[in-house]
């Protein structure tokens, strides 16, 4: 018997929900990795990513392996042994670049903020001017805390010490819309299982011409699997074989991709923000609160701090077991004091927030805590109209 997953809904850090279409799309019979319909999928699956991530790079593909395989190839062409890297460490996420980048035997200094608060420029400009920097490395939305960082003055600041900029896209990839080429951002990895609602999986990649130049003249080749040059020879014009291209998930991002389009980024932007703000309107009801304020968080990821007395493990089997509903657990320093809500893609809807909101309360309540449930929801549903 094939494995039939239960019904749950989606609403941790990912993987978000995916659509009909999409899976539809992923059980469709395969096609050969050279044979000239999927070649021609592959070259419209990269427009369309060129286009979420607000660039023209020529190399801008699907990585097969999930994001953190994306921040391999990122780190592996653009990074050699002896540089000097500045990474922003505020989450896990900034953490995980930062060891990746010591694993290359890059020189890494760490500017690190508190889980929750945001990078401080200031420290990052100092760091940078520091020394010599091959590089500025930072996670746009970190999915630990839920900061969404502020891009412009850190693209500032790599361009003016001529340092490669590279970009943990992961959470605001399909999100939001991304400005890469305006910013100067020279490398930039993602995920399908989060905003793009397709299966994880694959890790959409771009790099500038810079990076390229900066693989090419590395001492050492990359890693045969991530070297841009390598894979530029599938991707591009050539055609040559380098791997297996994974055929289903591309069918399943390429319709990924079309919702996207047929939507247009600007109402899928919209539609994050509001269903964040309704949540986040509900929240005071129930005795919660967010980490992070309103205007540095993520709008498709929402940290959420328990009140003293709930505790994190009853609380998320609960909602698990008796609504059907997958929230995040805490990472790092804020394990077992948060929990995380994601609204990505095809979750974020305002029926999935009310129905969060009413088995949050139940779930509260549960604990031995009075708790305004169907306030909750009517502040979200208010919230979401004005
Ligand atoms: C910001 C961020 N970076 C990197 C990753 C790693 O991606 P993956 O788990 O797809 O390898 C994640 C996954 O949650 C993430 O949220």
């Amino acid at each position: 018997m094939p494995f039939e997953p239960p019904d749950v809904l989606l609403l941790g850090p990912g993987p978000s929900p995916t659509s009909e279409a999409v899976r539809r799309a992923q059980a469709a019979p395969l096609l050969g990795h050279l044979d000239p319909s999927f070649l021609g999928l592959l070259d419209q699956v990269q427009q369309q990513l060129r286009a979420l991530f607000g660039t023209q790079n020529r190399f801008t593909l699907p990585i097969a392996g999930t994001g953190t395989a994306g921040m391999e190839a990122v780190v592996a062409n653009c990074v050699e042994p002896g540089d000097r890297v500045v990474v922003g460490v505020h989450g896990v996420f900034g953490q995980r670049m930062a060891e990746a980048l010591r694993r290359t035997g890059a020189q890494v200094v760490e500017v690190r903020a508190d889980f929750g608060a945001s990078l401080d420029p200031a420290a990052i400009a100092a760091a940078v001017a520091a020394a010599p920097t091959a590089a500025l490395a930072v996670v746009h939305a970190e999915t630990s805390t839920g900061v969404l960082t502020d891009l412009e003055p850190l693209a500032a600041i790599a361009r003016s010490a001529g340092a490669l900029f590279l970009l943990d896209c992961v959470t605001s990839l399909a999100g939001m819309p991304l400005e890469l080429d305006r910013l100067g951002v020279d490398a930039a990895f993602s995920g399908t299982q989060k905003c793009l609602s397709a299966p994880p999986g694959l890790s959409p990649v771009t790099l500038s011409e810079r990076a390229l130049a900066k693989s090419a003249a590395r001492a050492q080749r990359p890693p045969f699997y991530f070297d841009a040059a390598l894979l530029t020879g599938y991707f591009g014009a050539d055609r040559a074989y380098h791997h297996t291209a994974p055929v289903s998930m591309i069918y399943a991002l390429a319709a990924a991709l079309d919702e996207v389009a047929a939507e247009g980024l600007p109402s899928r932007a919209d539609r994050h923000r509001r269903v964040a703000a309704s949540l986040r309107a509900g929240l005071p009801h129930l005795g919660l609160q967010a980490l992070v304020p309103a205007a540095q968080a993520t709008p498709m990821l929402t940290t959420i701090c328990y009140p003293a007395g709930v505790d994190d493990k009853a609380f998320r089997a609960r909602l698990r077991q008796h609504h059907g509903i997958e929230v995040g657990g805490g990472l790092g320093t804020l394990a077992g004091k948060v929990f995380r809500v994601g609204l990505m893609g095809h979750g974020a809807r305002l029926e999935n927030v009310t129905t969060a909101l009413g088995a949050f309360g139940l779930a509260i309540e549960q604990q031995g805590r009075e708790v305004d449930t169907e306030g909750a929801i009517r502040a979200a549903l208010v919230a979401h109209d004005g």
